[in-house]
């Protein structure tokens, strides 16, 4: 530049990037905008909504957390706010391993891992197991935040349809035939279907899972909140067969068992677990290492305070009041829907009702008009299906609205879809 001439600066439009271009791969797989829409929906104001699966915010325990938390930071401080180790605080691991002991799913400490929820659970399993490509093999319908963890490695789907006891045998056989590298379950009170395997069907899960050697990965997020009876889980079944035949869960087990509070404590705490054989746990404790150092340490030392404390008198509180608002529920379905309803699950424990309505209804096409003109949201079955979705499907959560709601929310349903 010559001396004495002044420098001229151009101004021009700020320059922008096409941000779309320099992602990976994984960005452009985990496309479905399905929970954040259901969760959008949910939290508009004036519409009875059935369709985040949300604990009622009546039934969080508030006053027993605030309590806590000042009792942890009275008297554990310095730990709570400090770093924590990646497989989870002793303390909340030997609480959660008390009450897997007393559930049936004998395994120490020593084999739990916390994560940040049980959504991180999956994810981190998920990328212990799979390669793009691999086959495994799913439930149909199946939890839509699996599926869309594992879509992103674009899995071969083997897709197992379920009847009133769980997944046919027949279709478990045929999927664990081509080896996936595991069965994916949601064992009891299924999100979506409201299902439960039963024992017997439990039992021979297990066997074709052992004689096939495929692992299990068994979600157990709704796991207490039965209505009248205790679940008995895969990994229960497995814990008696193991000790029948002198094994240790943490060499011989092949069901890994996947934990979440956000359903019996509160969702805001995001603490969950895993329960896995000893490799599968050094494997997850390496990732959950890399991905955040570790779930909060307040929030562990809180919960596990919590556990202590409060689970034995709060969780039958909690299976009461949904065990009512299911009843509410299916009487409802009954009466408002009634002869629209192809098959309307009765579920023992849980959140969830899975309605088939007639074949000529397509519920996703009529979520937006049930939401606008009736006040009313569900989640239409579509998403929860692997491929080949149903359409005629919808999941009703009832969790979170009041009896008196529950019934009139149905009304506006059948009003909208009939
Ligand atoms: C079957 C199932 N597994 C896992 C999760 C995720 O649980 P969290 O909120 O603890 O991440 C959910 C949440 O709805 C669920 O329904």
């Amino acid at each position: 530049m010559a001396a004495g001439v002044a420098h001229q600066i151009e101004i021009s439009e700020a320059p922008t990037t096409v941000w779309g271009e320099r992602f990976g791969e994984k960005r452009r797989l985990v496309d479905d905008p399905s929970i954040r829409e259901i969760l959008g929906v949910a939290s508009k104001k004036g519409i009875l909504s059935f369709a985040g699966g949300f604990p009622d915010p009546s039934l969080l325990p508030l006053e027993q957390l605030a309590q806590i938390s000042r009792d942890v930071m009275n008297s554990s401080a310095c730990v709570a706010a400090q770093y924590g180790v990646p497989e989870g605080a002793c303390v909340l691991r030997e609480e959660l391993a008390r009450l897997a002991a007393a559930d049936g799913r004998s395994c120490g400490a020593d084999s739990i891992v916390i994560t940040t929820g049980g959504q991180q659970a999956i994810d981190l399993l998920a990328q212990i197991f799979l390669n793009q490509g691999d086959a495994i093999a799913v439930t149909r319908p199946c939890y839509l935040g699996a599926l869309q963890i594992f879509s992103a490695y674009k899995p071969r789907y083997l897709e197992i349809e379920s009847d009133d006891e769980g997944p046919i045998l027949s279709q478990v056989e045929t999927a664990l035939r081509q080896h996936p590298k595991f069965f994916y379950i949601v064992s009891a009170f299924d999100n979506p279907s409201g299902i439960s395997v039963s024992k017997a069907r439990a039992i021979s899960i297990v066997e074709m899972c052992e004689r096939f050697d495929v692992p299990i990965i068994e979600d157990g997020a709704y796991k207490e909140l039965y209505y009248s009876k205790r679940h008995v889980s895969l990994r229960e079944v497995e814990s008696e067969r193991l000790r029948h035949a002198g094994g240790v869960y943490s060499n011989s087990g092949r069901v890994i068992f996947v934990g979440t509070l956000s359903k019996v404590v509160a969702p805001g705490l995001r603490i969950g677990w895993i329960e896995a054989p000893t490799e599968v746990r050094e494997g997850v404790v390496l990732l959950k290492q890399v991905t955040d150092l570790h779930s909060s340490n307040i929030t562990q030392l809180v919960t596990a305070e919590f556990l202590k404390r409060h689970s034995e008198t709060f969780w039958p509180m909690l299976r009461e009041s949904y065990r009512v608002r299911c009843q509410a529920a299916l009487h409802a379905v009954k009466k408002h829907m009634g002869a629209h309803v192809i098959h309307c699950t009765e579920p023992s424990g849980g959140f969830y009702l899975w309605i088939e309505v007639d074949s000529s209804i397509d519920t996703s096409a009529m979520l937006s008009r049930a939401v606008r003109e009736h006040g009313v949201a569900y989640v239409p079955g579509a998403p929860f299906f692997a491929t080949s979705p149903r359409r005629n499907a919808m999941r009703v959560c009832f969790s979170n609205l009041s009896t008196d709601s529950i019934d009139e929310g149905i009304a506006r349903i059948s009003r909208a879809l009939f």
